[in-house]
């Protein structure tokens, strides 16, 4: 069965993206939107970024210049959903449930909690949680959540961020398990190809904790400028040189064709000086940003813009997180209580007379309650209708509808069988109607 594949990845605002961060994360993630058969969720992780830094100022002057990123390098925005995390209320609260489903233990594991932990062990601190906050401990539960909220399949992330994918997974699983099958598990998209990670100005990894980046969209006179400051060997112009362990050359071939990569291999066996191949890397690399580099500074401009664009995103993504956490809520027992209140209200209050007065207000209370429960009940319609349509879409661009039809009757079944009580009912309403829908 082929259904679209969700591809969801977020970004967080505490930084300025780099030369590295764009051959890893933007430029896949651009190009993969605009595959047919991929739907994709790229976020500014704005909650996220509060863990890793406190100044209001650069929280927000990153999510601009992020976004004016994404637009600059050309995000198909109406293909693609482009959103604010922060504009999505149901993200957090999602966050909580999985909270409570998630096992300490699992927590103490996480690699950045323990390089932390690790650090003030070297310092022999006193206090082996000095410094750590409690969102950067559970800081990838708030990453399952953004993840889960869409039920992503694909998430092209860094190495680094495997093992919180796969700590998403086991979340995911422990809520299906206990409240019914709500959540796909999703997968981790390493690219494990040529997109090696690029050093930055001082030979090592391109990284803002170094001090070593190259900013994607930095002046050509402020590139020039970092690219003359890049550590090379003090061989002298016309000496061989090995540019395999030379970070001009990684990034000249990161971003050039294979040929212009060998043709600067050989100026390499032929000596040339570092003067002039830092000149040529400037000149390819400026050649290469500049057109959307243009489109950036137009952006950057034109917050106006940028808003507009994230209010567009964040009213596509909310037609999925509201009912879906609305769902969510019902699973776990979370829901309006005016459907039974107004029985037991009566019952208790019929034991003494009532004045005039209480009367009214019993009926009062009981009429409000009975619009909640039917705005409720209109709710649970409509978003059953919606997960109906979502399988008769996956059913519809199967290679062989009929047989995908009855492989989820067939799942839904199954599903109903182990379910609890809330969530059996939702399964077999969803059952009803799809079967209704496809013999209609
Ligand atoms: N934690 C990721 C990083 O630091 C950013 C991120 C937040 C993310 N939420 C996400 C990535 C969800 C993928 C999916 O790089």
């Amino acid at each position: 069965m082929q259904a679209k594949q969700r591809m969801l990845t977020g970004i967080t605002t505490s930084g300025t993206p780099h030369l590295g961060n764009y051959l890893g994360a933007l430029k896949p993630a651009v190009a993969a939107s605009q595959q047919v058969d991929t739907d994709s969720f790229y976020f500014l992780a704005d909650y996220h970024a509060l863990i890793k830094c406190q100044d209001p100022q650069t929280v927000h002057r990153s999510g601009r210049e992020i976004a004016a990123i994404w637009l600059a390098l050309g995000l198909d925005t109406d293909k693609a959903t482009f959103y604010r995390q922060s504009d999505i209320p149901e993200i957090p609260q999602l966050a909580w449930f999985l909270t409570c489903m998630t096992a300490k233990g699992m927590m103490n594991r996480a690699h950045a909690y323990k390089a932390s932990v690790d650090e003030n062990q070297r310092q022999s601190s006193v206090d082996l949680d000095q410094g750590i906050s409690m969102g950067l401990y559970s800081y990838p539960i708030l990453m399952a959540a953004d993840i889960l909220m869409f039920n992503a399949h694909q998430i092209p992330v860094g190495k680094d961020q495997i093992q919180h994918i796969e700590m998403c997974r086991d979340i995911a699983m422990r809520f299906n398990h206990t409240y019914g099958e709500h959540f796909v598990l999703p997968e981790a998209m390493v690219d494990e190809g040529d997109a090696k990670v690029l050093s930055g100005l001082d030979g090592r990894k391109m990284s803002k904790s170094y001090g070593n980046i190259i900013p994607l969209f930095a002046p050509a006179d402020e590139l020039k400028k970092l690219i003359f400051q890049i550590t090379t060997n003090s061989l002298q112009p016309g000496e061989v040189k090995d540019p395999d362990t030379c970070t001009l050359f990684e990034i000249y071939s990161a971003f050039a064709s294979h040929e212009e990569t060998l043709v600067i291999r050989k100026a390499y066996a032929n000596g040339i000086g570092w003067g002039d191949m830092k000149g040529q890397l400037f000149e390819y690399l400026n050649d290469y940003l500049t057109p959307a580099r243009k489109r950036y500074d137009e952006i950057i401009t034109d917050p106006a813009y940028i808003e507009s664009e994230l209010q567009k995103g964040a009213a596509k993504a909310r037609a999925h997180s509201e009912p879906f956490m609305q769902r969510l809520r019902s699973a776990v027992g979370i829901m309006s209580l005016a459907g039974d209140l107004s029985a037991k209200q009566t019952g208790a209050k019929a034991k003494k007379e009532l004045t005039q007065e209480e009367q009214a207000k019993v009926d009062a209370g009981k009429a409000k309650g009975m619009a909640i429960a039917k705005q409720r009940a209109e709710q649970e319609a409509q978003q059953l209708a919606l997960q109906v349509d979502d399988l008769i879409n996956i059913i519809n661009t199967s290679s062989d509808p009929k047989a995908a039809g009855e492989e989820i009757l067939s799942g839904l079944r199954t599903q109903i069988d182990g379910a609890k009580k809330k969530a059996k009912k939702i399964l077999q309403q969803t059952l009803e109607l799809l079967e209704q829908r496809l013999t209609s």
